[in-house]
């Protein structure tokens, strides 16, 4: 079975690690006999947008859904498109029209990045986050009256629905299991007196499924200390939008470099296409000069290796980028080095081992 992946650099430093991710999944693809074919699309970039007045084609649904997944680098050029244009009109289409209701970012301290918790080691950091990425806080339900008087208000609605919470509860679950069997829930439910009870409430009852994981809850204000603090007590965290967002940055600043952060845009069911990136920009300040990071661009292709259904391959990236890191003789200057965008990427595709 062929895998289609259509592969969307974009723009600045996304057209330099792209193909620094790209040698690296092919690599593990030869070595574990797995049948990749890409194709590359110069749509969703500043260039596309000065070309054709918008970021993407007309048919950029029917072109992409057939994928089965899309490789993706950054999108933004500010000095060209604002960036609610870059971004709306491109990542945030993907996002909702395919469904990609899981945003999934790993945290995992890595061997030789500098951490920026004291007394923390390899091994001390390793969580997933779980975020909800099309309901909740992030909806469209509200509005303001009476502008400009003194009785201005404005409201903004929670949206929770039961499919909306239970599909992302059931993942997070499911990722458990293949994990330590403990997922942690973020709520507020002493102080959101609706939404947020509703939501302990499914996940209570969507753990009598799953009696093998141990669960517990944070109100979001001691979990965000805590992801200071005990970062080694977390194994999957599951949380709605809005507490996503902000522990899904939270959890990769605590293990350094924003280069080497990866992030899948999951839809579990298969329907559409799912979209795997780093967590980084195009970094504008440092794109053109062949000195970007590829680490997050790479274990974005290993997540996306996992989610086709090849966790061995994936996990021999995952492998061979902590191994290359460790050593320490291969780094690109955020890391503290002088090595280029492409030396670190040759080193780790060369490192990828067949277990
Ligand atoms: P950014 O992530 O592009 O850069 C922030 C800082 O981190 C910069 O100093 C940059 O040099 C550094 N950095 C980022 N990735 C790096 C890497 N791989 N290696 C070494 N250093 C790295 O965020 P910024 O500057 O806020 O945004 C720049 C553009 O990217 C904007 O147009 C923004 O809208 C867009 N953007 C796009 C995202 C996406 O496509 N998912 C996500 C975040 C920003
Ligand atoms: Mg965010």
């Amino acid at each position: 079975m062929t895998h289609t992946i259509a592969v969307i650099p974009g723009d600045g430093i996304g057209t330099e690690v792209v193909p620094e991710g790209l040698r690296s999944v092919r690599r593990a693809a030869e070595l574990f006999g797995i049948d990749l074919s890409f194709q590359e699309f110069d749509f969703a970039s500043a260039a596309y947008w000065q070309q054709h007045g918008r970021m993407l084609p007309e048919d950029w649904f029917e072109v992409l859904q057939g994928f089965d997944a899309i490789y993706f680098g950054a999108v933004g050029w500010p000095d060209v498109v604002p960036d609610h244009v870059s971004l709306w009109e491109s990542l945030l289409q993907f996002r909702r029209r395919f469904d990609q209701y899981v945003n999934l970012r790993p945290v995992r301290l890595l061997p030789g990045v500098p951490a920026p918790l004291a007394g923390r080691a390899p091994g001390d950091i390793d969580f997933l986050v779980v975020r909800e990425n099309t309901e909740g806080e992030y909806s469209s339900i509200g509005g303001r009256i009476f502008e400009g008087t003194e009785r201005e208000a404005v409201v903004q609605e929670t949206v929770m629905t039961r499919t909306g919470t239970d599909r992302i509860v059931r993942f997070a679950f499911e990722q458990a299991q293949r994990r330590g069997n403990h997922l942690t829930s973020a709520t507020k439910s002493n102080g959101i007196s609706h939404t947020m009870p509703y939501w302990d409430e499914r996940v209570a009852a969507l753990g009598a499924e799953y009696p093998d994981v141990r669960v517990d809850k944070y109100h979001i204000d001691i979990l965000t200390a805590n992801f200071v603090l005990h970062p080694d007590w977390f194994d999957v965290v599951v949380a709605s939008n809005l507490f996503g967002d902000i522990l899904s940055d939270l959890g990769p600043a605590c293990t350094g470099t924003i280069g080497v952060a990866p992030s899948g845009n999951i839809n579990p069911t298969g329907a559409f296409p799912s979209l795997f990136e780093p967590v980084h920009g195009s970094a504008p300040d440092i794109a053109g000069r062949g000195i970007a990071n590829p680490i997050g661009q790479i274990w974005a292709g290993a997540m996306m290796l996992d989610h086709l259904g090849h966790a061995d391959a994936s996990a021999a990236i995952v492998d061979a980028f902590e191994r290359v890191l460790a050593e320490g003789t291969v780094r690109t200057p955020d890391l503290g080095g002088t090595a280029t965008c492409s030396d670190l990427g040759q080193a780790v595709a060369e490192a990828i081992k067949a277990s």
